[in-house]
């Protein structure tokens, strides 16, 4: 694939490796993209903003309020309003070199320059290629607001080792163009299969209150849950995305509702999955919950036991299942994919958890996942075809999921 066609606002930092974005300006120009570019104004004193103006043959933003710039100029001339004129039209938003500084304000919605107004306000995906001391890269700050914007949905071109401008060895040297440049085809090369189609996921875990101050739940991180959320929005599609308490931001672009026991739960996904045309449910929802809630602390006084008395919760996916007319027809909307987490006999505890809880997929996988980045499943389907994925990232695994789910939907299986 080519870029022909395709509009790109290429955001430029201050750093040193400034100068590279000049060669990736002329990568992406001959590609056959429109470049717009937007320096900060430290980047200014790297390189000359004519220099980006030569090789995109577009003006170069840098203010807020700046005059517009003179015709022939046809799009994001207007210049009144640069921060959401320029992002009308873009395709994908790239940030090379991205400073700490930068990663910093996108992390944090801090909004006081052209660029990181401009983020603010894009809709297409955000591509950041970070470059800078492998001292600063490594800091607790930089690594969290990366892990923060990555939860938001940013796509990263991790910088290289090697060594820095500052004499010093380390991972900080910003990736080459031609990676950049690879990197962007295949963003802007997603399929967009999801269009018009509204995928509603669950995740994380849920914590059923015994008092006040303690509850039941599970480690469940939601991470797979909200992998399928992002990939779901990238591929185009209306995600409405249920979840217990996690750490991870909230997806940018869906409709995300916050719950907590499992009560809550089943009763949000009761009111959504009707006008899903597919609904995964990655939730580790609690079995059971307290039988009795104590409105006051529970003091432990001086028993040496205490017994909690539980009761079983709702099944949500097999009350959703069965309130489905016409189950029987793997066509009718929508496709209920469900999870299978188990400790020892996957293939068998799975093929009874699709069978008895009537679904279209289940995605059985072990308790190791748990809280990982990666994942190894094994994928169900109706007529019994067991797929074996390997251990691979939580990301890849959630495409595979919605190919699946969408084969089912189009009625190819
Ligand atoms: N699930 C649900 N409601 C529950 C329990 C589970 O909707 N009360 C869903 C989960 O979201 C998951 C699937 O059912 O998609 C299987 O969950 P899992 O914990 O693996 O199995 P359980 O049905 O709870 O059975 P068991 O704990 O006996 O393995």
């Amino acid at each position: 694939m080519n870029l022909k066609g395709k509009t790109i606002i290429l955001g430029i930092c201050g750093g040193i490796a400034a100068y590279k974005a000049a060669e990736l300006t002329r990568l992406l120009k001959k590609d056959g993209a429109d470049v717009w570019v937007v320096m900060t104004r430290n980047a200014k004193e790297f390189i000359l903003p004519l220099t980006f103006q030569t090789l995109s043959g577009n003006p170069v933003y840098s203010e807020m309020f700046s005059t517009p710039p003179a015709p022939p100029y046809k799009w994001g001339e207007r210049g009144a309003m640069p921060h959401i004129d320029l992002t009308k039209k873009c395709d994908i938003l790239l940030i090379v070199p991205a400073t700490a500084n930068i990663i910093g304000k996108f992390a944090n919605g801090i909004a006081d320059d052209l660029l990181s107004t401009l983020y603010l306000s894009v809709k297409a995906p955000v591509l950041i290629a970070p470059a800078m001391n492998s001292n600063m890269y490594a800091s607790p700050a930089v690594q969290e607001n990366i892990k923060r914007l990555k939860g938001f949905g940013a796509n990263f071109v991790e910088p290289e080792s090697g060594e820095l401008a500052c004499g010093d060895m380390g991972e900080g040297r910003l990736a080459g163009p031609d990676k950049i440049l690879k990197k962007v085809r295949q963003l802007l090369s997603v399929k967009k299969d999801l269009k018009g189609k509204t995928v509603l996921i669950t995740a994380g875990p849920t914590c059923e209150p015994i008092d006040p101050v303690r509850f039941i739940s599970n480690p469940s991180s939601g991470k797979m849950g909200y992998a399928i959320a992002r990939a779901a929005k990238m591929r185009g599609g209306d995600v409405v995305l249920i979840s217990g308490p996690t750490g991870i931001p909230v997806p940018s672009g869906i409709r995300f509702i916050s719950v907590s026991s499992a009560a809550d739960m089943r009763r949000e996904v009761l009111k959504e999955f009707k006008n899903s045309d597919i609904s995964i449910m990655a939730a580790a929802v609690s079995d059971f919950s307290p039988l009795r809630y104590s409105d006051k602390k529970i003091k432990k006084g001086e028993k040496k036991t205490i017994t909690l008395e539980l009761k079983k919760n709702p099944d949500i996916l097999s009350e959703i299942t069965s309130s489905i007319v016409n189950r029987q027809s793997s066509i009718v909307n929508p496709i209920v994919v469900g999870f299978a987490l188990e400790t020892e006999d996957m293939i068998k505890n799975a093929k009874k958890k699709l069978k008895e809880k009537n679904l279209d997929l289940i995605v059985a996988n072990h308790v190791n996942g748990f809280g990982s980045d990666f994942n190894k499943a094994i994928i169900i389907d109706r007529k019994n075809n067991v797929e074996d994925i390997p251990l691979i990232s939580k990301e890849e695994l959630a495409e595979i999921i919605l190919d699946r789910a969408l084969r089912i939907l189009s009625g190819k299986d």
